[in-house]
Protein backbone atom coordinates (compact mmCIF):
# COMPACT_ATOMS: atom_id res chain seq x y z
CA UNK A 1 0.00 0.00 0.00
CA UNK A 2 0.97 3.55 -1.00
CA UNK A 3 0.80 6.52 1.83
CA UNK A 4 -2.37 7.61 0.56
CA UNK A 5 -3.84 3.77 0.62
CA UNK A 6 -2.66 3.61 4.44
CA UNK A 7 -3.89 6.71 5.28
CA UNK A 8 -7.38 5.92 3.38
CA UNK A 9 -7.44 2.54 5.39
CA UNK A 10 -6.64 4.08 8.86
CA UNK A 11 -9.49 6.88 8.64
CA UNK A 12 -11.87 3.95 7.01
CA UNK A 13 -11.14 2.09 9.73
CA UNK A 14 -11.86 4.49 12.29
CA UNK A 15 -14.89 5.75 10.98
CA UNK A 16 -15.88 1.99 12.34
CA UNK A 17 -15.17 2.86 15.70
CA UNK A 18 -18.51 5.77 15.47
CA UNK A 19 -21.95 4.78 16.66
CA UNK A 20 -24.95 6.32 16.94
CA UNK A 21 -25.60 9.50 19.48
CA UNK A 22 -22.17 9.83 19.48
CA UNK A 23 -20.57 13.17 19.51
CA UNK A 24 -17.61 13.13 17.24
CA UNK A 25 -14.40 15.32 17.09
CA UNK A 26 -12.88 16.11 13.54
CA UNK A 27 -9.61 16.34 13.27
CA UNK A 28 -7.80 17.80 9.86
CA UNK A 29 -5.57 17.07 7.79
CA UNK A 30 -5.64 14.60 4.60
CA UNK A 31 -6.32 11.02 6.39
CA UNK A 32 -8.73 12.91 8.52
CA UNK A 33 -10.41 13.83 4.91
CA UNK A 34 -11.27 10.19 4.04
CA UNK A 35 -12.44 9.20 7.77
CA UNK A 36 -15.03 12.48 7.16
CA UNK A 37 -15.76 11.00 3.59
CA UNK A 38 -16.85 7.66 4.98
CA UNK A 39 -18.55 9.15 7.85
CA UNK A 40 -20.69 11.46 5.28
CA UNK A 41 -21.00 7.59 3.53
CA UNK A 42 -22.44 6.57 6.46
CA UNK A 43 -24.70 8.66 7.68
CA UNK A 44 -26.29 9.42 4.29
CA UNK A 45 -26.53 5.43 3.37
CA UNK A 46 -26.62 3.70 7.09
CA UNK A 47 -28.53 6.90 8.60
CA UNK A 48 -25.70 7.38 11.55
CA UNK A 49 -26.77 10.09 13.83
CA UNK A 50 -24.01 11.63 15.21
CA UNK A 51 -22.99 15.34 15.64
CA UNK A 52 -19.41 16.37 14.77
CA UNK A 53 -16.93 19.20 16.44
CA UNK A 54 -14.04 20.42 13.88
CA UNK A 55 -10.99 21.78 14.42
CA UNK A 56 -10.61 23.63 11.33
CA UNK A 57 -12.91 25.29 8.51
CA UNK A 58 -11.35 23.16 5.88
CA UNK A 59 -13.18 19.88 7.80
CA UNK A 60 -16.05 21.73 8.84
CA UNK A 61 -16.40 22.88 5.37
CA UNK A 62 -15.96 19.07 3.74
CA UNK A 63 -18.22 17.82 6.62
CA UNK A 64 -21.11 20.08 6.06
CA UNK A 65 -21.23 19.21 2.33
CA UNK A 66 -21.46 15.72 3.38
CA UNK A 67 -24.48 16.20 5.61
CA UNK A 68 -22.98 15.58 8.82
CA UNK A 69 -24.78 17.73 11.72
CA UNK A 70 -22.34 20.09 13.58
CA UNK A 71 -22.11 21.69 16.53
CA UNK A 72 -19.66 24.53 18.33
CA UNK A 73 -17.36 22.83 20.66
CA UNK A 74 -19.00 24.96 23.55
CA UNK A 75 -22.20 23.68 22.47
CA UNK A 76 -21.83 20.38 23.65
CA UNK A 77 -21.54 18.60 26.84
CA UNK A 78 -19.07 16.48 25.98
CA UNK A 79 -17.28 14.85 23.11
CA UNK A 80 -17.30 11.23 23.35
CA UNK A 81 -14.46 10.57 20.60
CA UNK A 82 -12.25 12.69 18.43
CA UNK A 83 -10.44 11.39 15.58
CA UNK A 84 -7.34 13.39 14.10
CA UNK A 85 -3.79 12.67 12.61
CA UNK A 86 -0.71 13.56 13.32
CA UNK A 87 2.79 14.11 11.79
CA UNK A 88 4.65 12.37 14.41
CA UNK A 89 4.04 9.58 16.84
CA UNK A 90 6.47 8.25 19.19
CA UNK A 91 6.44 4.37 21.05
CA UNK A 92 4.26 6.20 24.05
CA UNK A 93 1.78 8.14 21.84
CA UNK A 94 3.12 10.80 22.21
CA UNK A 95 2.99 12.96 18.76
CA UNK A 96 3.70 15.94 16.75
CA UNK A 97 0.70 17.83 15.30
CA UNK A 98 -0.01 21.00 13.41
CA UNK A 99 1.19 19.90 10.12
CA UNK A 100 -1.89 21.99 8.74
CA UNK A 101 -1.60 24.51 10.96
CA UNK A 102 -5.16 23.19 13.13
CA UNK A 103 -3.58 22.84 16.45
CA UNK A 104 -5.28 25.33 18.52
CA UNK A 105 -8.40 23.88 18.11
CA UNK A 106 -7.05 20.30 17.65
CA UNK A 107 -5.84 20.88 21.20
CA UNK A 108 -9.14 22.13 22.48
CA UNK A 109 -10.75 19.24 20.74
CA UNK A 110 -8.99 16.49 21.70
CA UNK A 111 -8.39 18.04 26.00
CA UNK A 112 -12.71 18.17 25.88
CA UNK A 113 -12.87 14.81 24.41
CA UNK A 114 -13.67 11.57 26.53
CA UNK A 115 -11.43 9.46 23.69
CA UNK A 116 -8.27 10.10 21.49
CA UNK A 117 -7.74 8.07 18.08
CA UNK A 118 -4.78 8.87 15.86
CA UNK A 119 -4.95 7.71 12.61
CA UNK A 120 -1.72 7.61 10.73
CA UNK A 121 -0.04 6.17 7.80
CA UNK A 122 3.26 3.90 8.79
CA UNK A 123 6.09 6.76 8.05
CA UNK A 124 4.88 8.84 11.32
CA UNK A 125 5.26 6.18 13.90
CA UNK A 126 9.05 6.59 15.18
CA UNK A 127 10.76 5.71 18.44
CA UNK A 128 11.15 9.08 19.80
CA UNK A 129 9.72 12.72 18.61
CA UNK A 130 11.31 14.66 15.89
CA UNK A 131 11.63 14.08 12.21
CA UNK A 132 9.30 16.57 11.43
CA UNK A 133 9.49 20.56 12.47
CA UNK A 134 7.60 21.46 15.23
CA UNK A 135 4.59 23.66 15.06
CA UNK A 136 4.48 26.70 17.29
CA UNK A 137 1.05 29.03 16.48
CA UNK A 138 2.29 32.59 17.76
CA UNK A 139 0.67 36.26 17.53
CA UNK A 140 1.10 38.20 14.97
CA UNK A 141 2.55 41.05 17.10
CA UNK A 142 6.10 40.25 18.13
CA UNK A 143 6.51 37.30 16.07
CA UNK A 144 10.17 38.08 14.38
CA UNK A 145 11.32 39.35 18.35
CA UNK A 146 9.32 35.89 18.84
CA UNK A 147 11.71 34.00 16.45
CA UNK A 148 14.97 35.16 17.82
CA UNK A 149 14.04 34.07 21.29
CA UNK A 150 13.31 30.40 19.51
CA UNK A 151 16.51 31.03 17.96
CA UNK A 152 18.75 32.12 21.10
CA UNK A 153 17.36 28.96 22.60
CA UNK A 154 18.85 26.44 19.75
CA UNK A 155 15.45 25.65 18.23
CA UNK A 156 16.06 26.27 14.69
CA UNK A 157 12.85 28.92 13.92
CA UNK A 158 11.55 29.09 10.50
CA UNK A 159 8.20 31.48 10.37
CA UNK A 160 5.97 29.06 7.71
CA UNK A 161 4.95 31.20 4.62
CA UNK A 162 2.63 30.60 2.25
CA UNK A 163 3.85 29.75 -1.96
CA UNK A 164 3.69 33.71 -2.03
CA UNK A 165 6.03 34.72 0.33
CA UNK A 166 3.24 35.84 2.51
CA UNK A 167 3.20 34.35 6.81
CA UNK A 168 0.37 31.64 7.14
CA UNK A 169 -2.32 32.70 9.33
CA UNK A 170 -4.14 30.01 11.10
CA UNK A 171 -8.05 30.11 11.66
CA UNK A 172 -7.32 32.69 14.59
CA UNK A 173 -5.59 34.91 12.39
CA UNK A 174 -1.95 33.95 13.94
CA UNK A 175 0.89 32.72 12.51
CA UNK A 176 2.89 29.38 12.95
CA UNK A 177 6.50 29.00 13.77
CA UNK A 178 8.24 25.55 12.75
CA UNK A 179 10.99 24.22 15.09
CA UNK A 180 13.68 22.67 12.89
CA UNK A 181 14.65 19.73 15.38
CA UNK A 182 16.29 16.37 14.58
CA UNK A 183 15.02 14.97 17.33
CA UNK A 184 13.65 15.94 20.80
CA UNK A 185 14.76 14.12 23.65
CA UNK A 186 12.77 16.03 26.74
CA UNK A 187 9.38 16.79 24.92
CA UNK A 188 8.14 17.47 28.80
CA UNK A 189 10.34 20.01 29.28
CA UNK A 190 10.35 21.79 25.92
CA UNK A 191 6.24 21.80 26.19
CA UNK A 192 6.63 23.51 29.22
CA UNK A 193 9.65 26.01 27.94
CA UNK A 194 7.04 26.82 25.02
CA UNK A 195 4.20 27.78 26.91
CA UNK A 196 5.90 29.84 29.00
CA UNK A 197 6.79 32.13 25.97
CA UNK A 198 5.12 35.48 25.75
CA UNK A 199 3.39 35.47 22.36
CA UNK A 200 3.34 31.64 22.53
CA UNK A 201 -0.94 30.74 21.66
CA UNK A 202 -0.15 26.66 21.91
CA UNK A 203 2.34 24.25 20.08
CA UNK A 204 2.21 21.50 18.36
CA UNK A 205 3.71 18.85 21.10
CA UNK A 206 0.51 16.75 22.28
CA UNK A 207 2.02 14.70 25.31
CA UNK A 208 -0.56 11.96 26.78
CA UNK A 209 -2.75 13.09 24.38
CA UNK A 210 -3.71 9.76 21.97
CA UNK A 211 -5.45 6.93 23.49
CA UNK A 212 -4.40 4.67 20.25
CA UNK A 213 -3.14 5.30 16.90
CA UNK A 214 -4.49 3.38 14.41
CA UNK A 215 -2.01 2.95 11.47
CA UNK A 216 -2.96 2.19 7.87
CA UNK A 217 -1.46 -1.05 6.47
CA UNK A 218 -2.38 -4.09 4.34
CA UNK A 219 -3.42 -4.88 8.21
CA UNK A 220 -4.76 -2.16 10.51
CA UNK A 221 -2.18 -1.69 13.42
CA UNK A 222 -4.06 -0.36 16.58
CA UNK A 223 -1.66 0.72 19.02
CA UNK A 224 -2.42 1.71 22.41
CA UNK A 225 -1.47 4.39 25.41
CA UNK A 226 0.63 2.08 27.61
C1 LIG B 1 -3.16 19.52 11.19
C2 LIG B 1 -2.60 18.28 11.78
C3 LIG B 1 -2.75 17.05 10.97
O1 LIG B 1 -3.53 16.14 11.66
C4 LIG B 1 -1.37 16.48 10.72
O2 LIG B 1 -0.60 17.47 10.07
C5 LIG B 1 -1.43 15.23 9.84
O3 LIG B 1 -1.87 15.56 8.57
P1 LIG B 1 -2.00 14.53 7.39
O4 LIG B 1 -3.04 13.55 7.76
O5 LIG B 1 -2.38 15.37 6.19
O6 LIG B 1 -0.65 13.88 7.19
O7 LIG B 1 -2.08 18.23 12.86
O8 LIG B 1 -2.87 20.63 12.00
Amino acid sequence: MNTLEQKSAAGKYAATLIENGMVVGLGTGSTVKFFVEELGRRVNEEGLDIVGVTTSTRTAEQAGTLGIALADVDDVDHIDITVDGADVVDAQLNGIKGGGAALLYEKVVAKNSRRNVWIVDASKVHEELGHFPLPVEVVTYGAEQLCRVFDNHGLHPVLRRTADGEPVKTDNGNEIVDLHLDTIPFPSELANWLANQVGVIEHGLFLNVADEVIVGGDEIQVLKSP
